[in-house]
């Protein structure tokens, strides 16, 4: 006798062959627009259905209660600062995301924001392109120079799995320093790359390029504020490709205006997008990128499958890989 399938929502549309596996197990409804569902879209779709696949947007008590049945949300990211840990852990909803998938492609792009921030490629680019380059500007042209990146040194604040692929890609390919802070210490970084533990203050004295890649929770908003950007070199690179969140962007701004610090390269803004008066959005010295930090085609589609594999196996009654560590404790 053929069960009767739980109902999910998708949020955003997902490559064919994911939506192709999640019907296999699920009655499945999508989103057929471009981009994701609106919040109200979304908040009407929900009252039948058991699951709910979704790419960011706030789970929160306004939600889970337009969605009675709902049991399971899974995250295509790796970033849960869109879950209400309490409101869920209330309604006994398991909350998943994807990680491993991505580590690597977004450790390339933060090794692309240093290269660009240092070597002043979106900038020059833009300097060609304009027509700037004129016979007799070349090698020696000394407003055209940038920074090293081979054996500078480099600080990573958040040592998890993609602090560690971009530990590796310092190390290994640029020769770089590492020094690191997190909150615990990372015994495999320490031994595979030679990282050198560091507190916040020491770390953010002696790095040449400060990476931050600590997860938005409630304790790191705003980790890296103004008495932290005034103890930067003036010649150091701030790399953000977290969360906006996680720097008081004021703050930033502030640095950048003043020359405490050189430059900046960014990939998260707070908020997203940024409003176009921003004065990042203006600065030569601060490459901006829209959070494409796990855009490629390959991992997008990996992290979409790894989203409904926690989803099936979530509704199939079965431990779904990835949930978050705060709501481990709902499965019993
Ligand atoms: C993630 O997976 O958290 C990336 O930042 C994309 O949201």
């Amino acid at each position: 006798m053929s069960q009767v399938k739980k109902k999910i929502y998708i949020s955003r549309q997902i490559p064919q062959e994911v939506l192709a596996y999640l019907e296999q197990h699920l009655e499945c409804r999508m989103w057929d627009g471009s981009g994701a569902a609106s919040r109200a879209g979304l908040l009407e779709q929900l009252g039948d259905v058991d699951g709910l696949i979704t790419s960011g947007g706030p789970i929160d008590r306004e939600l889970l209660n337009r969605a009675p049945k709902l049991k399971v949300v899974s995250n295509i990211s790796v970033g849960y600062n869109n879950f209400d840990i309490e409101a869920m852990k209330e309604r006994g909803v398991i909350g998943t995301h994807t990680p491993y998938v991505l580590d690597n492609t977004v450790a390339d792009l933060v090794m692309a924001l240093i290269l660009s921030s240092a070597r002043r490629i979106a900038e020059l680019d833009r300097f060609v392109k304009d027509g700037k380059w004129q016979r007799g500007i070349g090698l020696n042209e000394e407003s055209l120079f940038g920074l090293d990146v081979h054996h500078a040194t480099i600080g990573i604040i958040g040592m998890g799995r993609i602090g560690e692929a971009i530990a590796k890609r310092a190390v290994h390919g640029f020769d770089m320093k590492l020094l690191y802070h997190n909150r615990s210490r990372q015994q495999e970084a320490e031994t595979r790359y030679g990282a050198q533990y560091r507190s916040l203050e020491d770390l953010l004295k002696e790095s040449d390029f400060v990476v931050l890649m600590t997860p938005l929770t409630p304790e790191t908003v705003h980790f890296i504020r103004k008495e932290h950007f005034e103890l930067m070199k003036p010649t150091a690179f701030f790399i953000n490709a977290s969360r906006g969140q996680t720097v008081d962007e004021k703050a930033l701004i502030e640095a950048l205006q003043t020359g405490t610090i050189r430059g900046a390269g960014l990939d998260v803004f707070d908020p997203e997008p940024p409003s176009p008066d921003n004065p990042l959005l203006s600065m030569p010295n601060v490459v901006t990128l829209p959070h494409i930090g796990s855009a490629t085609s390959k991992t997008r589609a990996d992290m979409a499958m790894v989203a409904a594999k926690n989803m099936v196996a979530a509704l199939n009654g079965e431990t779904p890989p990835n949930v978050v560590s705060e709501l481990r404790g709902l499965l019993g």
